[in-house]
């Protein structure tokens, strides 16, 4: 472990059953009076943020919604996003939804200060100012994106996809608020829960790891442990909607100092060539690049495997570290994710183009606690299709 470290991150949390109610305090705390809340389409029908958009109403905060967002949002979706905020001249951005509609309204927030296009600032640290404050409201617990500095686009005409990455982009304000969540329902609760777990575990065994990332992430994997499997059985079980949302921002405070490994490298191009969607991927393969990475840190496998589940004490460390991997292996299994790209659909003849651009995502490859090469990467594609 490297014991130089720097910590930073966002601005201010509000955790707790209800709270999203409260949305008009916070955004009068950042002298907001007008403010662009960039929401998911399902969310907004569904009515879950009435309480929070009405808390804006009462207090004569002016707001617009943008809600015009696809399940992996295309770059044009943020520069219209920005366009509607710079036009009521917004003074604070507010997300509400899933990673995407986070993602949108954090991109958005930057476009408003800074010219151009999102795809202008695809990269790490292109962003020249700071837009207004963002705060961010999740309804699924996943994602960690209330509390990351990086906003995901796909374009599909041409099958890119890339981020704006930069300390410009952490939201002020996480609104968390398990009440949200509630009726995200049972395979995206399964697929984002899982894509907690990866950042969590890739933060634990990342080699940027740090003593308060390590703190974040076995705390996160201890409460998905405990609480996934629940909230995928019955969505209205709060006391487990509670647990996976706090284990979620946990594990995303973990990934935004540690980042992440080869699982969200992998997935990349599963996302950017196939369509498929970031957490379906990260859950797909995640027991597979553990079972490849073990031998790197078996003791910290082992720590992940005693936060995870309950298991003997008097495991040997090599034990307790493949217990880890047949945990995730049976939680998988348990709440319905696919257990091989067969299943994906994904095709195999493209193992080398994918291998390829996995390589390509370089801060997660550098943070793989197993070097890893192409070739490795085409061996654990390969057993991601062979397993049944
Ligand atoms: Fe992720």
């Amino acid at each position: 472990m490297n014991q130089l470290f720097t910590h930073e991150g966002i601005r201010r949390t509000v955790f707790g059953p209800g709270c999203s109610a409260k949305l008009a305090e916070e955004v009068k705390l950042l002298a907001g009076s007008r403010a662009l809340v960039v929401i998911d389409p399902h969310v907004l029908a569904a009515g879950v943020a009435g309480p929070a958009l009405e808390a804006l109403g009462q207090a004569k905060i002016k707001y617009e919604t943008y809600s015009a967002i696809t399940r992996e949002p295309e770059p044009a979706e943020a520069d219209e996003a920005a366009r509607l905020g710079r036009e009521i001249k917004a003074q604070v951005v507010v997300g509400i939804g899933g990673g995407s509609a986070l993602d949108l309204a954090k991109a958005a927030s930057a476009l408003i200060a800074n010219e151009g296009s999102a795809v202008d600032y695809v990269g790490l640290d292109l962003l020249k100012k700071a837009g207004p404050p963002v705060i961010c409201l999740p309804t699924t617990a996943g994602t960690g994106s209330e509390v990351t500095f990086t906003a995901v686009f796909t374009r599909r005409a041409d099958k890119f996809k890339g981020g704006i990455n930069g300390r410009l982009l952490y939201p002020h304000t996480a609104m968390l608020d398990p009440k949200l969540t509630v009726t995200c329902p049972p395979y995206i609760t399964a697929i984002v829960g899982m894509d907690a777990l990866t950042h969590a575990m890739e933060a634990y065994t990342s080699r940027a790891a740090t003593p308060v990332s390590d703190l974040n992430a076995l705390a996160a994997i201890e409460l998905i442990g405990d609480n996934l499997r629940q909230a995928v059985a019955h969505g209205e079980n709060l006391q487990a909607r509670e647990g996976m949302l706090l284990g979620s921002y946990l594990a995303g405070l973990a990934l935004a100092q540690a980042g992440v490994g080869a699982v969200h490298a992998m997935a990349y191009p599963l996302g950017a060539f196939f369509d498929i969607p970031h957490g379906e991927a990260n859950a797909t393969l995640l027991p597979f690049v553990l079972r490849h990475n073990l031998i790197a840190c078996p003791d910290r496998f082992a720590s992940m495997a005693y936060a995870l589940a309950e298991l003997p004490e008097d495991l040997t460390t090599r034990e307790a570290a493949e217990a880890c991997v047949a945990e995730v292996m049976e939680l998988s299994l348990d709440i319905g994710i696919p257990q091989s790209l067969n299943e994906l659909k994904v095709p195999q003849n493209q193992v080398p183009a994918m291998a390829a651009k996995a390589m390509t995502v370089a801060r997660p490859i550098a943070n793989n606690p197993r070097k890893v090469d192409a070739g490795d990467l085409e061996n654990i594609y390969r057993e991601a299709f062979e397993a049944e």
